[in-house]
């Protein structure tokens, strides 16, 4: 089996990519959903508007994203840099959660897709840390596509609390710094439970990973679509899988093809 990093198995999928290519979907499709504000002030809209239209793609892409077969899917909802954003507007997306978890939790675990969250819910209004940890549970049965939600996380800081585990495990004895690998580091971060991401997309033309899954990117492919996230529809990520698709993974080593 192909692997992406040492003892990480690579995801995959059961549905063929419709092109009809032979190569796998990605089993792991990150996103990060950029544009909302653009979307609504280039229509004489308050941004938050944007961010409303911007959960109607969350809800469609999700449910796309499992009937293609893809095993994985994340979604960059709250970056840990995005509080320094007006005080309206985090509110106003913190707003937002608190419908869409209400709305969408219990369709989800029917339809068997198990939300899971990434960051530091710490730092979060108490009742969306409820929310969160009530949504875990409700879906936890769910074996048809995992839903990993990025809300108030960033790679930096997360690759940080992952070192300092490992520091502290290092001065209590327990292990020696050389004896540490990549596998270990891996294990500490928010995403243990997940393969690293095959795709990563960011919508609305910015080329940059934003302290997104830094370390989880090694070997991931990278599209950058024009279209704002409230305009990224089903059509926009099958063009996506087709993309993907066409792409030559080497991992370091050569061309399968030679
Ligand atoms: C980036 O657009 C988008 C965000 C910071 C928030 C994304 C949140 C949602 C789509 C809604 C909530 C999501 C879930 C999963 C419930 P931007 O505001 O940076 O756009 P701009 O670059 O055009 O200003």
């Amino acid at each position: 089996m192909r692997r992406l990093l040492p003892g990480r198995p690579a995801p995959v999928t059961d549905v063929p990519p419709k092109t009809g290519d032979t190569r796998p979907l990605p089993g792991h499709v990150a996103i990060i959903m950029d544009g909302n504000g653009r979307w609504a002030t280039g229509r004489g809209l308050p941004r938050i508007a944007g961010h409303k239209r911007g959960i109607n793609s969350v809800r469609k892409i999700t449910r796309h994203a499992k009937a293609r077969g893809v095993r994985y899917l994340t979604l960059f909802a709250f970056s840990t840099e995005n509080w320094l954003r007006p005080k309206e507007e985090v509110h106003g997306l913190f707003d937002l959660f608190r419908y869409y978890m209400r709305r969408e939790c219990r369709t989800l675990a029917r339809e068997g897709v198990r939300i899971r969250f990434i960051g530091d819910s710490s730092e979060m209004p108490q009742d969306i840390q409820s929310m969160m940890v009530e949504a875990e549970n409700m879906t936890a049965a769910g074996d048809t596509m995992t839903l990993i939600v990025a809300l108030n996380y960033g790679s930096r800081a997360e690759i940080v609390t992952a070192t300092q585990r490992l520091a502290a495990r290092v001065a209590a004895g327990e292990l020696s710094a050389g004896d540490i690998t990549d596998t270990m580091i891996s294990a500490e971060l928010n995403t243990s439970d997940f393969p690293d991401p095959d795709l990563i997309i960011r919508t609305s033309g910015e080329q940059r990973l934003s302290n997104f899954l830094l370390w989880q990117a090694a070997y991931s492919e990278f599209l950058f679509v024009d279209r704002h996230w409230p305009d990224f529809d089903e059509p926009s990520f099958d063009e996506c899988l087709d993309l993907y698709c066409q792409r030559d993974r080497r991992f370091g080593g050569l061309r399968k093809s030679g």
